[in-house]
């Protein structure tokens, strides 16, 4: 039987308040918000001058509250706040995927060691139920691959840059002035935010933690009306996606990278600001999720959900990672992407172990091939500083052939080869 819980919330930004309007207009489920703490003591608040505290120890040392639900936007503070809470003995819903991402293995040790639960479904793909379905309905099954749009604020930005012709800048404006975007918006557009989603997601998929140092995330900063021109020419859309996928040696990569997307792909349809997961399962086939990845209500209703779940009981059992034949993460694997280039010094830093496809022309150069994902993590900051591009063609990882080195394949096709 439920049980009516006791709610202390850390944040009434956003997600803070998504959740309170949600909580009030349930008819299904009942909690009581006991205290909310804020940082801000000149903000107005939409509730009551009893309900807000600036003190975070009001909450963290009332005896009456069961449950701690954090909703602020400094992953630091965060940390302390959910530690501290689980050290408690109080139950802790969270919507961070910093925080998740960056103290994975602590904060997982840090619930078993308590004994309490900590829930975060709306901390991957918003209101997607990604990881109780991983959890709960993908427990048993190996799963080959999860992939997908982990991150609306690019989606937006990419889906007006093919479907009207927008450059990169006026696109990230667009999605600035809409609310999409934030100021700041380095976490998005460089591919932090979708790799610490993918980290959280590489855990009940695969058992994994992964550090998001070790993860390469390269973002679309540097796309170029070019590579857009490209992408149309072929029929393409640009997406950012993260792939998560098993390998024949029971090894399993993570990156986050754009990525060409054919027609017939269920990302394809997948625009704006939503996200979209595939999960592929070696008996299921594949699955695929679609839904508001951010935003007020849709993030409200899924810590409402976790809430809701604490109320019965429920605990994440982490089946996959307790699991001893768990696979373990490797960098060492072939992409098939495509890189747009300047110089000739580009490709011998950015070295392809087979080519397919190559241009010069007086703008711009490009070549697609078969490259290294550790020759991309080493680097992940010359192709950045250089303005370069890179973007995958096709979604299929495999683990490099010993015996394929730097040649060109002999099905080239190639517009003007250059000396290679
Ligand atoms: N926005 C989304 O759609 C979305 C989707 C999924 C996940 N998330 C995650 O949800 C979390 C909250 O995001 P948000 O968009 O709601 O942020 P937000 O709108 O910027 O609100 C942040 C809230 O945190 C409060 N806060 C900051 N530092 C605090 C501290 N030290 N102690 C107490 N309160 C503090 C702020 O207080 P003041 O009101 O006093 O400034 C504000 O109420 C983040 O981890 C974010 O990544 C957001």
């Amino acid at each position: 039987m439920s049980k009516k819980l006791k709610i202390g919330l850390f944040g009434f930004g956003c997600v803070g308040q998504g959740l309170y309007h949600v909580l009030n207009n349930s008819t299904g489920f009942k909690a009581d918000i006991v205290k909310i703490a804020v940082k801000n003591k000149n903000k107005e608040r939409t509730v009551g001058a009893e309900l807000i505290t600036y003190d975070k120890w009001e909450i963290l040392n009332n005896p009456e509250i069961d449950v701690i639900v954090e909703l602020i936007d400094d992953a630091n503070e965060a940390f302390n706040i959910v530690s501290e809470a689980l050290k408690k003995g109080k139950h802790v819903v969270t919507a961070n995927k910093k925080l998740l991402a960056e103290h994975l293995e602590e904060l997982y040790l840090l619930q078993q060691e308590n004994n309490v639960s900590l829930l975060y479904e709306a901390s991957a793909c918003g209101s997607i139920p990604i990881i109780r379905s991983l959890e709960e309905y993908f427990d048993n099954e190996e799963l080959e691959k999860v992939s997908g749009i982990f991150n609306g604020t690019t989606n937006y930005i990419l889906t007006k840059t093919i479907a009207e012709k927008l450059s990169y800048n006026d696109a990230l404006k667009q999605a600035q002035d809409k609310g999409f975007a934030e100021t700041d918006p380095t976490n998005d557009v460089e591919g932090y935010d979708a790799k610490f989603k993918a980290i959280i997601i590489a855990l009940h998929a695969f058992g994994l933690i992964i550090k998001p140092e070790d993860v390469l995330n390269i973002g679309i900063t540097t796309l170029h009306d070019n590579d857009i021109k490209y992408a149309s020419e072929k029929g393409y859309k640009i997406k950012l996606t993260p792939i998560i996928q098993r390998l024949e040696d029971n090894k399993v990569s993570v990156f986050v990278a754009p990525r060409f997307i054919k027609e017939n792909n269920h990302l394809y349809n997948v625009d704006n600001e939503f996200n979209g997961v595939i999960v592929e399962g070696k008996f299921s086939g594949e699955q695929f999720l679609q839904g508001r990845g951010a935003g007020s209500y849709p993030t409200g209703a899924a810590v409402l959900s976790d809430i809701s779940a604490l109320s019965h009981g429920y605990k994440y059992e982490f089946k996959k990672y307790a699991q001893k034949k768990a696979p373990t993460f490797t960098n060492d694997v072939l992409i098939e992407a495509y890189l747009r280039y300047t110089s000739e010094e580009d490709l011998k830093r950015i070295v392809f172990d087979e080519i397919t496809e190559q241009y010069t022309g007086k703008d711009y150069h490009y070549v697609v091939g078969k490259v290294n994902l550790k020759n991309l993590i080493a680097n992940r900051d010359y192709i950045l500083k250089h303005q370069l591009f890179i973007s995958l063609v096709d979604e299929k990882v495999s683990r490099p052939d010993v015996t394929v080195k730097s040649s060109i394949k002999e099905n080239v096709t190639t517009k003007e080869l250059v000396n290679y």
